[in-house]
């Protein structure tokens, strides 16, 4: 069985972070999300992954390599413009060759791994296999409907008036059928191949497709919302452990980790947060689910349960809260009068002053 990750995508719920980043090494706890997929598929045995990746492919080969590093042999497969999941499956024909495989969405976080679930689907092999969640509003979500026995009978992407509250989460495992279903696909109204569609196509051909109800915690972390609970939940089991300094005038309560170089000084950090490699905390206040990257600075400020990226800087600012913050940023107080907010914000920023 192989594996097939799509890290491509456009990302647009991610901007301005996606415009200059891919959405998939958004780090959680200070780890690529998607790296929490790779290891889940390197759990199950599974060594072959085609990795299909778009405009940020130099980026995450930087990140992912040859895949060496998790057990793993990484295929990079080119798709020249995000033109939808079977899209992906499409581009990757020759790579899974009449293999099974796995097809994981590379910003999905999924809770206990799919170990379970590929070995269901290998002993079984029906045409497909689909995770479900119910979730609170499906109208968001591709949306499946289930006859009396949980077999699916109908999917729908973004459906206006839901059949159902239970959601496609993003892993999906494939007997070699689906190539047929693929490749007869037309493009939806948003111009993509749907993977729905192609699943639908199974069902209309009579082809066996199954369903199995997750129990545990997913998320697309698709959103800014989403990626900081993801964040919150993985920083909940964080092991304490400081291998950074930490002055005697300042206080650490709870999981906290300091990463190796990092300092902290006359400061309180209130777990679980992350404070990473070479990162300087100084005079401020760091609270729960909070974690910091490689480098930073924070400098007479507040921040809490928020995501901080290598090499930005805070310094002297009052509270900062649910707040993504990108690579290189700079946040400053303004110290002439009249007090103004000063602002050089890329396209697509999104800002809340308090007032
Ligand atoms: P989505 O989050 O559904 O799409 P997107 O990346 O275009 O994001 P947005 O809706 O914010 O514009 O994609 C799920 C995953 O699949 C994500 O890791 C990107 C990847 N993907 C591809 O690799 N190729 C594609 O053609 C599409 C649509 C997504």
């Amino acid at each position: 069985m192989k594996a097939l990750v799509l890290a491509g995508g456009s990302g647009t719920r991610l901007r301005p972070i996606t415009h200059t980043s891919a959405k998939q090494l958004v780090p959680v706890a200070n780890k690529p999300v998607l790296f929490y997929g790779l290891e889940a598929i390197a759990e199950t045995g599974i060594r072959e992954v085609g990795l299909v990746v778009g405009d940020t492919q130099a980026e995450i080969e930087s990140a992912v390599g040859d895949g060496s590093a998790f057990g793993l042999r990484v295929t990079y497969l080119r798709q020249e413009a995000p033109l939808g999941l079977a899209h992906a499956v499409l581009i990757a024909r020759d790579f899974l060759g009449d293999e099974d495989f796995v097809m994981y969405l590379g910003d999905n976080f999924i809770v206990g791994g799919i170990t379970d679930l590929v070995d269901t689907f290998a002993r079984t092999r029906p045409a497909a296999q689909i995770l479900l969640t119910k979730v609170g509003d499906p109208r968001q979500f591709g949306v499946a409907e289930l006859d009396l026995e949980g077999r699916v009978v109908g999917l729908e992407e973004k459906p206006a008036r839901p059949k159902s509250d239970l959601a496609l989460v993003g892993v999906y495992l494939f007997s070699p059928a689906v190539h047929a279903a693929v490749a007869e696909l037309r493009p939806s109204w948003r111009g993509e191949l749907e993977i729905t569609d192609a699943i639908q196509w199974l069902i209309e051909a009579d082809l066996q497709v199954e369903s199995t109800l997750i129990s545990g915690y997913w998320k697309d972390t698709g959103n800014v919302t989403d990626m900081l609970e993801v964040n919150r939940l993985v920083l909940e089991s964080l092991e304490p452990r400081v291998d950074g300094l930490v002055d005697d005038s300042s206080e650490l309560v709870g999981r906290v980790v300091v990463e190796p170089g990092a300092v902290v000084e006359r400061s309180r950090v209130v777990g679980p947060v992350i404070v990473g490699a070479g990162t300087r905390v100084q005079d401020s206040y760091v609270g729960p689910f909070t974690s910091v990257g490689a480098d930073c600075v924070v400098a007479g400020s507040e921040i809490e349960y928020s995501i901080v990226l290598p090499r930005a800087s805070i310094t002297g600012v009052g509270r900062i809260e649910s707040s993504l913050i990108g690579h290189d940023v700079e946040v400053t107080a303004s110290l002439n009068t009249p007090k103004a907010h000063r602002l050089v914000l890329g396209d697509h920023s999104k800002v809340q002053i308090g007032t």
